[in-house]
């Protein structure tokens, strides 16, 4: 949850307003991780000054707030650094007090923002407490500030360096973070460091640099190596844990400098994630779990908390694949509504350069050295939460159909609730759009443990499920900004069917049903167009029949009850009405008792082997006086005795796998004008946010 913002820019001049104006910007682009408060903080106008600002809500209130300041826009400033935060409250309800950064004293002699949760910041916050220091706020992090200062008074006479106080800091630290630390003792310095919480740097500069002593012209160049870590600062001292030694020597760490020794000018962007940074720079390097980075006097140096043998000394630098023009809302009113309509170009980039549709191949070159390994397994199991999950849902039939491998699907929470027995022949595939949701992370980990073979089905490049898992698949659906997610499940089910079409390409009696699954993905950019087009029949079925109900039931069978789940997880978080997906064969067992002549029903009626069970779900239905809605195919001549009576959305007839893809659509255009209608936040839905960095 939670985005951080850092900016530093280093001989190059701006004014306030500029500085302000880019970090504004920047947590815009990150709100809809978290906006319930935001926060910044810069420097004032007295030296070594720092300023706080924060506000309850967007960082429309923040900007305000700010305005309405007495701040001095055009005071300018040749170096500076700035730090800020939008947040999704998980200590403390949302307020100014418990808003980002939060300052170790009344003179903000360190301030942080932080993306995560201290696991032990009550233990913390009783030993500070206990050495004098007034906590101000109800949050997990303000124990880091004052956890700073209280170590750098203790050090005082060390003189450590930034990172040397950093390095002490962080190994006092359980939990997950992401954060940013700015002090008075260090003008011009700031620490970016990452616990189980994304974290990039973007690096703008024109001029030629010289990196780890080869000469490079910043944009070509690949890699920086880091220092080793200082095994002096590798345990807890102040929590009793034994200290491994005391020698605080400095780090050898590589740095982006001049060729010449001379000072360059630079802007460097922290960000939780690069839709950040993209409008500034497309250079980015992504941290590593525990690497600290620093910058002081331009350069950007990469030291690590503890000294790891075997563990890489070099970090990567990536240029971002992705426009600015992709994370704009162009002439859409809100994200949502321009993801839904991305859909027909988001799935064909899922299968660009993978499915040649003439040979009827499908080459997946992030998971072909896996493949045979992947065939030998005893079972797949997916996991993923939310909307991710529901794609694993839509594709487990076809995956045990081609590859006839066991197959289970599992949330990730629960997973890890029941310890569930993984084994080094499972093969565990995780998916998730943003590639940082903390459960789905944890049964990462959770699995590589146990030895067994890890693919990622991932959007966001770059990202820590992408990272770690052994290979996978980026579904390229681009990015997805809206809370809710729409395009990723598209591109999610697309990428699991193409996987399953690859592992079963040595198959020789699944020849035909995999060719007719490859001729209806060729379909299926130009069919979602089709749906697209029910977009204003939904908009007044919304408006007309469904704005003044309580809840709404969604009856699917089949790979259809993957589509009933995910619709109504789509209706309930935007629109905020009630809504539940129900298996249709489960109808008797108990729903039943629900329908009357007043709950609305959606049922999936498209035409497949369960087709006549689901009639006959209707038809109890209806026997209940219950007036559905069915989304069924296009001129279906079965839907019974009772066709005339039916309100229907019409959609084109695909294989039944994939079906799901073109009868979620209706579904999602729904929960829009639902939430439209209501007057809500599409985009940003009360207590939610994007990716879901906390347990
Ligand atoms: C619903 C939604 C969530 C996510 C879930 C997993 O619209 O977006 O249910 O699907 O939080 O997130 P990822 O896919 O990022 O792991």
């Amino acid at each position: 949850m939670c985005g951080i913002f850092g900016y530093v820019n280093y001989l190059v001049e701006k004014n306030r307003g500029e500085i302000l104006s880019t970090m504004l910007d920047g947590m815009q682009r990150l709100e809809y991780r978290g906006y319930d408060s935001a926060g910044i903080a810069i420097d004032g106008d007295k030296y070594n000054e720092v300023r706080l600002f924060k506000e309850v809500g967007k960082v429309s209130a923040l900007r305000k707030l700010i305005d309405a300041s007495e701040l001095d826009t055009t005071k300018t400033f040749l170096s500076h650094v700035g730090i800020a935060h939008t947040r999704w409250a998980t200590h403390g309800q949302p307020s100014r007090i418990n808003a980002h950064p939060h300052r170790s004293d009344p003179d903000n002699e360190f301030v942080i923002v932080h993306n995560g949760i201290i696991t032990n910041y009550r233990e913390l916050k009783a030993l500070l407490t206990s050495k004098g220091f007034v906590f101000e706020t109800e949050t997990d992090t303000e124990c880091i500030a004052k956890l700073c200062k209280y170590v750098y008074d203790m050090n005082k006479h060390r003189n450590l360096d930034f990172n040397e106080l950093a390095k002490l800091i962080l190994v006092e630290l359980q939990g997950a973070y992401g954060l940013l630390l700015k002090s008075v003792h260090y003008p011009n310095e700031v620490i970016g460091t990452r616990k189980g919480s994304p974290l990039l740097i973007g690096v703008k500069t024109e001029k030629k640099l010289k990196v780890d002593f080869v000469d490079v012209e910043f944009p070509d160049f690949t890699e920086m190596t880091i220092d080793a870590g200082d095994s002096s600062a590798a345990s807890s001292n102040l929590l009793g844990v034994p200290v491994a030694g005391s020698d605080l020597r400095r780090s050898q760490s590589r740095a982006f400098v001049s060729e010449d020794g001379m000072p360059v000018p630079a802007e460097f962007f922290f960000a939780s994630d690069p839709s950040a940074v993209v409008e500034h720079t497309k250079k980015v390097l992504y941290l590593e779990d525990d690497d600290i980075a620093h910058i002081y006097d331009g350069e950007l140096h990469i030291h690590r908390v503890r000294r790891e043998e075997g563990q890489p000394t070099f970090r990567s630098i990536q240029t971002l694949e992705m426009e600015l023009n992709e994370i704009m809302k162009g002439n859409f009113d809100h994200f949502m509504q321009k993801e839904i309509f991305e859909q027909p170009e988001s799935v064909v980039n899922t299968m660009r350069g993978r499915i040649d549709f003439e040979k009827k191949t499908v080459t997946l070159g992030g998971l072909s050295a896996y493949l045979n390994t992947i065939r030998r397994c005893r079972r797949i199991i997916m996991i993923a939460c939310g909307t991710s999950y529901h794609s694993c849902m839509a594709t487990r039939a076809i995956f045990e159909e081609l590859t006839e491998i066991p197959i289970a699907v599992e949330l990730a929470s629960d997973f890890l609730d029941r310890k569930s027995p993984v084994f080094r022949d499972d093969t565990c595939v995780f998916v998730s759009q943003s590639g940082e949701t903390a459960d789905t992370m944890l049964a990462l980990q959770y699995c590589i443990e146990r030895g067994a073979l890890t693919v990622g089905i991932v959007n966001s490049v770059g990202s820590s499920i992408s990272r770690q898992t052994d290979c996978g698949v980026h579904i390229n659906a681009g990015p997805e900004i809206g809370v809710a997610s729409t395009k990723a499940y598209t591109s999610q089910y697309v990428a699991l069917t193409m996987m399953a079409l690859s592992l079963s390409d040595d198959r020789i009696s699944m020849r035909s049903r995999r060719h007719a699954i490859i001729d209806g993905l060729s379909q299926i950019s130009q069919q979602i167009e089709e749906v697209l087009s029910l977009n204003g029949r939904i908009k007044e079925m919304a408006e007309t029949d469904l704005i003044n109900q309580k809840s709404l039931l969604l009856l699917g069978r089949g790979y259809q009850h993957a589509t009933a789940l995910e619709g109504a997880l789509k209706i309930k978080e935007i629109s905020y009405m009630h809504s539940e997906g129900v298996l249709a064969g489960e109808l008797k067992h108990g729903v039943l008792a629900l329908v009357d002549e007043d709950l609305p029903i959606i049922v999936l009626a498209t035409h497949d082997s369960l087709f006549p069970k689901v009639m006959s779900s209707v038809e109890q239905v209806i026997a209940r006086s219950g007036n559905p809605i069915l989304i069924c195919n296009k001129n279906e001549t079965s839907l019974g005795k009772f066709s005339k009576t039916y309100r229907t959305l019409e959609v084109p007839a695909t294989v039944d796998c994939l079906q799901g893809l073109l009868n979620v659509i209706p579904l999602q255009l729904m929960s829009y004008w639902l939430a439209v209608k209501k007057g809500f936040d599409v985009d940003f839905p009360r207590n939610l946010a994007k990716a879901v960095t906390v347990e």
